[in-house]
């Protein structure tokens, strides 16, 4: 993880928010290299469940929703987890994860097995952020910022009945920012207070329920695979009935084997009619489907939930290789090309040649109107092939002294380092058929 975290910080993919103040624990700010990276991601999602498919549409909503929501959901009574703290140290730690964590006092033992820890009991420690609405600062302005993406779907789900004319099966997709109190974060993006969640709604008949969330597991975890994840890193775990949410009657993670061990990546549940019978009781408002013989049944929901920085890490670590090339190191992104944060390099080999920048400069601007692609002319080429390599660059299109002579470039792979002559009129085309061919993840 030192090392994803390190690689982020060199090339501006992340860095911690509000430096120059001190920071802010566990809060990351993105640079260039990350905001195209996660735009990549988010993109990629909203293709697969929406644009590629007829039975999802999407939603954006609010992030701070009227607090009855919060009530009518558990969330203001359940979403807590168990807090102690330690009288000596200061420190505060999860009860249910004491096993993971350190205490403050030299040497480093876990909480309670040092001679000076002093801990309290367990209390229940609520996870939402709680904000004011308007001037005034009384019971009636509190409001919270939203734990999850998921309840502004539910209550606008008889909007979208009706508008956008749906009928079960059909699910409400929203990505969107969400917002934990979390007690211990940590590992770099993979906990973090403000995240970006991926949720996805999926209303259906109640006696369909279990085929399509075994339908939903398998659809999520083979998006995964073909995101370039290896398979070796990927895995299905169900959760015991005890360790599932209130409103679950079943659950599975997909997991992801990241430096910390395997852990939740993304979260598939059958959530049942629990949140739109509740909120149809909180606010008598019915959230059902009457079909067209006119009965009526409240929808059953199945959900996968994923944040975007959960799959940034997965897919940073998943990609991650340092090697020797002819006796030179070189650390590399091997990121399917789908989602590289940059598609193509475009390099003239002697900047100063006028031949060679004129081109290499009129490829990029015909590129950069459909591609995310980069132009760089400064130092040696060698080393402007080593920058590409580290955020992930699939190939680089050189502008050398054959490009004068019969208006052919260069192409590199990343990955092999094979270089082929095409030529420069057809690069175009080359880069949008490339894009498209099936790519798997190098073995190790
Ligand atoms: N609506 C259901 C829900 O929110 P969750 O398991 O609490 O379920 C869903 O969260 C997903 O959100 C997780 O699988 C994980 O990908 C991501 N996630 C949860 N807490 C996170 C945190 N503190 N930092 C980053 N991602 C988080």
């Amino acid at each position: 993880m030192d090392k994803i975290v390190s690689l982020c910080r060199r090339r501006g993919f992340v860095f911690p928010s509000s430096e120059i103040y001190g920071g802010l624990g566990s809060t990351y700010d993105y640079g260039h290299y990350g905001v195209l990276l996660k735009a990549a991601i988010r993109n990629l999602w909203l293709r697969t469940m929406v644009q590629e498919r007829d039975d999802i549409v999407a939603l954006d909503s609010a992030v701070i929703l009227n607090p009855r929501v919060w009530e009518a959901s558990g969330h203001v009574a359940g979403f807590s987890d168990p807090l102690v703290d330690c009288r000596t140290c200061k420190l505060r730690f999860r009860a249910d994860r004491l096993d993971d964590a350190q205490c403050g006092k030299k040497p480093s033992k876990r909480p309670g097995e040092h001679s000076e820890c002093d801990l309290t009991e367990a209390r229940q420690f609520n996870l939402m952020f709680q904000t004011q609405v308007g001037a005034m600062e009384d019971a009636s302005s509190s409001a919270y910022l939203r734990p999850e993406t998921a309840q502004g779907i539910f209550i606008n789900f008889k909007n979208v009945l009706q508008l956008a004319r749906r009928k079960p099966p059909f699910g409400i997709a929203q990505v969107g920012k969400t917002f934990r109190n979390e007690i211990t974060p940590g590992n770099f993006l993979f906990r973090v207070r403000e995240f970006e969640q991926m949720e996805m709604e999926f209303f259906v008949p109640p006696g369909e329920a279990e085929q399509w969330y075994r339908y939903w597991i398998d659809q999520r975890l083979e998006w995964y695979r073909d995101l370039g994840l290896r398979d070796a890193n990927l895995r299905v775990r169900e959760h015991s009935a005890e360790e599932r949410s209130h409103y679950s009657s079943g659950t599975s993670d997909i997991e992801y084997l990241y430096p910390i061990g395997w852990q939740e990546l993304e979260g598939v549940a059958n959530r049942g009619d629990f949140d739109l019978t509740q909120h149809t009781g909180a606010s008598g408002t019915k959230l059902e489907y009457i079909d067209p013989e006119g009965e009526r049944y409240t929808p059953h929901v199945i959900e996968p939930a994923v944040s975007i920085e959960r799959i940034f890490v997965a897919l940073l670590c998943d990609a991650y290789h340092e090697e020797v090339v002819g006796e030179r190191d070189r650390t590399v992104l091997r990121l399917h090309p789908k989602i590289a944060p940059v598609k193509a390099a475009i390099l003239p080999l002697i900047p100063r040649d006028e031949g060679m920048a004129t081109r290499a400069r009129s490829l990029y601007e015909e590129l950069r109107r459909v591609h995310v692609v980069e132009h760089d002319d400064s130092g040696q080429i060698g080393r402007r092939y080593r920058r590409q390599d580290e955020i992930g660059t699939p190939w680089a299109f050189t502008a050398d002294e054959q490009t004068l002579e019969d208006e052919t470039v260069t192409v590199r792979d990343r990955d092999s380092l094979e270089q082929e002559r095409i030529p420069l009129a057809g690069v175009r085309a080359w880069l949008d058929e490339a894009l498209e061919r099936p790519w798997t993840p190098a073995a190790d």
